[in-house]
């Protein structure tokens, strides 16, 4: 760092006085922080301030830095890859639905160790609006547990519990949006300067409706349009969201600084990963969807630097559920490379998994998944199933062409199989914000959407086995795609959707909260009954656990890419990393399906002993083809 730039900053450095790896942490990212935040910000005339107010956060954050959490930024800089390993499980839940409180938490983690997970995400946990809350992504105060789930030392506590169990703890950061109540968003309304440039508010609608032009609408059902003219305030406020949901206006530098800080609070108790939550609406601009804007980039390679400077050990994981040509920028590409988010959700996987269920047909999902550009170094897919929020069909009309589909009436089959309303279907879902075009996002558990609440009710034993089978090659694929792979608390039991979620009025108009389910404990005790759905899935997926360990092919720095199988209803996906290789085969169909032994030995990969141990099925070799048996996954290493 040169010396005009070291005695500009002496006020910060003087803090952490003495603390070498903090100084060397500061000279080496401090361009990365810097030149980001100096083009994003330069000619506003609040910047100096702020960036003077950013750098003692960051530097009394490392100051306070807890010895323990020290030790974790000193081992995990020495061992960069330490989310990305093939041996990591994720787990997500709700902590109130999960186990009540973050106390309750801490004694179920005998239940998420026996499943084999290494990093477990909570749901919203800092202190939320009263219903409606958007599930807890209505925050009123960053520094603070939702006191009905617990307090901030309960956070620790499980933090610590969770490092010495080997398991890390990501926690959502809400950067797009504040609840309405948030003490910022009341002292706007008391008529605080300062506090209302923290939000995107206009005296009448004259920029909301220029904006409107271009912009989509998120819950075009249940809050359409993307302003909300509040009364108190006097003037229309921007909600992407729900109305009560106000957006943070980002180009303010004083907002970057308060939610840098509010990370720093995160990593401080011991949270490993920070979710960034919608994080593509960050950045608004005029005649553009104000999504995936560069500064968006900007912002997140600025905030990627804070934490890297104060708390190393933190990693990001970005929720931009956008479309395939947009996601991978998350996770650092251009003159972002290595400077981005560590994992970001393979949403174009997900969606394409349900789309080949349905469809029984792999090309598309194949096709799309080799037109995606590879992950920047150093970065991973989080791979995964179901989470808490909608599916939404984003499959572009390119991807879809190429294949000889049309994507809107593919989009249409696809929302009327999951409603259940195509003739045929299997799926119990439901229509979440409906268009006019008769396309549909869905709801449903994994369970339900696979047909297994069908079968269950009408009592088909057959139909059943098929429906777990079904569950089974979609998460089979999320495990053996490589990266870190995401169980959605509930599907280790094959849960079906939550009778009751419409009984709460705050939930009614929001389908999503019948795959939200409460855990059933007294399916869990099931689970040691292979005769039962639950026993037959914790045990599935207990394989594909066992099975990723000692294939350092999924190590999440590896490249996957689909192969040819020369047969439409099996996929055919070949994972390389350090000179390792696997080839997974799974078939998408009801029927046998033989696949030409010749597919293997083009890959230089063999079906052995250790092939059908994730499926569990024995394999059969008729002459010179391997037959797959309905839904049968065969993961075969080189
Ligand atoms: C994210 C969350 C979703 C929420 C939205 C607004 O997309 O996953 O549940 O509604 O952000 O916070």
């Amino acid at each position: 760092m040169r010396p005009e730039v070291r005695a500009r900053h002496a006020h910060a450095l003087t803090r952490i006085h003495g603390d070498d790896a903090f100084l060397r942490r500061f000279e080496r990212f401090f361009t990365e922080l810097h030149d980001p935040l100096h083009a994003v910000y330069g000619d506003d005339p609040r910047f100096p301030a702020a960036w003077d107010a950013l750098l003692d956060v960051v530097a009394a954050s490392a100051a306070a830095r807890d010895p323990e959490l020290r030790a974790l930024d000193h081992e995990r800089e020495i061992t960069p890859d330490w989310l990305h390993r093939e041996q990591a499980v994720g787990y997500v839940a709700y902590v109130d639905r999960f186990a009540g409180t973050l106390q309750g938490v801490r004694e179920r983690l005998g239940y998420l160790r026996e499943l084999g997970v290494t990093y477990l995400h909570l749901m919203p946990l800092l202190r939320t609006r009263p219903e409606p809350n958007d599930g807890g992504y209505a925050v009123t105060d960053y520094g603070a547990v939702e006191p009905a789930l617990g307090t901030m030392d309960d956070l620790r506590e499980l933090a610590a519990d969770l490092r010495a169990a080997g398991m890390s703890l990501c926690v959502d950061v809400v950067l797009n949006h504040t609840a309405r109540e948030h003490p910022w968003a009341v002292a706007a309304r008391r008529g605080d300067a300062r506090r209302l440039a923290f939000y995107r508010t206009f005296a009448d609608r004259t920029e909301p409706e220029a904006y409107e032009r271009t912009l989509p609408e998120v819950f075009p059902d249940t809050a359409p349009g993307n302003f909300t003219f509040d009364p108190e305030l006097g003037r229309w406020v921007w909600t992407t969201f729900n109305t009560y949901q106000w957006d943070l206006d980002h180009a303010n530098p004083e907002v970057f600084v308060a939610m840098a800080a509010a990370m720093l609070e995160l990593a401080a108790v011991g949270v490993d990963v920070l979710r960034l939550d919608a994080a593509p609406f960050l950045w608004k601009r005029a005649g553009t969807d104000c999504q995936n804007q560069p500064e968006v980039h900007d912002l997140l390679q600025a905030y990627r630097a804070v934490v890297r400077i104060a708390a190393p050990a933190v990693a990001f994981k970005a929720e931009a559920i956008v479309a395939p040509r947009d996601l991978v920028a998350y996770l650092g590409v251009g003159r972002h490379e290595g400077m981005e988010c560590d994992l970001a959700y393979h949403n174009v996987l997900m969606v394409l998994l349900w789309s080949t269920l349905a469809s029984r047909r792999v090309a598309l999902l194949a096709r799309t998944l080799a037109s995606m550009p590879p992950v920047p170094a150093g970065a991973g897919w989080l791979t995964y199933v179901r989470c808490h929020d909608d599916i939404g069909w984003a499959i572009t009309d390119e991807d879809a062409g190429a294949v000889g589909e049309d994507a809107h009436l593919h989009r249409r089959f696809l929302t009327e199989f999951y409603s259940g309303v195509f003739p045929g279907s299997f799926a119990r879902g439901a229509p979440f914000q409906p268009e006019p075009s008769g396309e549909a996002r869905i709801s449903g558990t994994a369970a339900s959407l696979a047909g297994l609440e069908l079968a269950l009710e009408e009592a088909d034993a057959l139909e059943t086995d098929l429906a777990l089978r079904r569950l089974l090659v979609v998460y089979a694929v999320a495990f053996a795609f490589g990266g870190l792979p995401l169980v959605y608390m509930g599907d280790e039991l094959a849960l079906r959707n939550d009778p009751a979620w419409a009984e709460d009025p705050a939930h009614a108009d929001d389908t999503r909260w019948m795959h939200r389910p409460p855990m059933d404990w007294e399916a869990a005790a099931r689970r040691a009954d292979e005769r039962t759905p639950e026993g037959f899935m914790w045990t599935g997926l207990r394989r594909l656990v066992d099975a990723r360990r000692g294939r350092p092919a999924l190590h999440g720095y590896g490249v996957s890419r689909p192969v040819e199988t020369g047969d439409p209803h099996v996929l055919g996906l070949l994972r390389e990393h350090a000179g390792r290789r696997m080839l997974l085969l799974a078939s998408f169909s009801e029927q046998r399906r033989p696949v030409a032994l010749q597919v293997l030995a083009e890959h230089a990969v063999e079906a052995g002993p250790r092939a059908v141990q994730p499926d569990g099925r024995p394999l059969r070799i008729d002459g010179e083809a391997l037959v797959l048996e309905p839904f049968q996954h065969v993961w075969c290493d080189g």
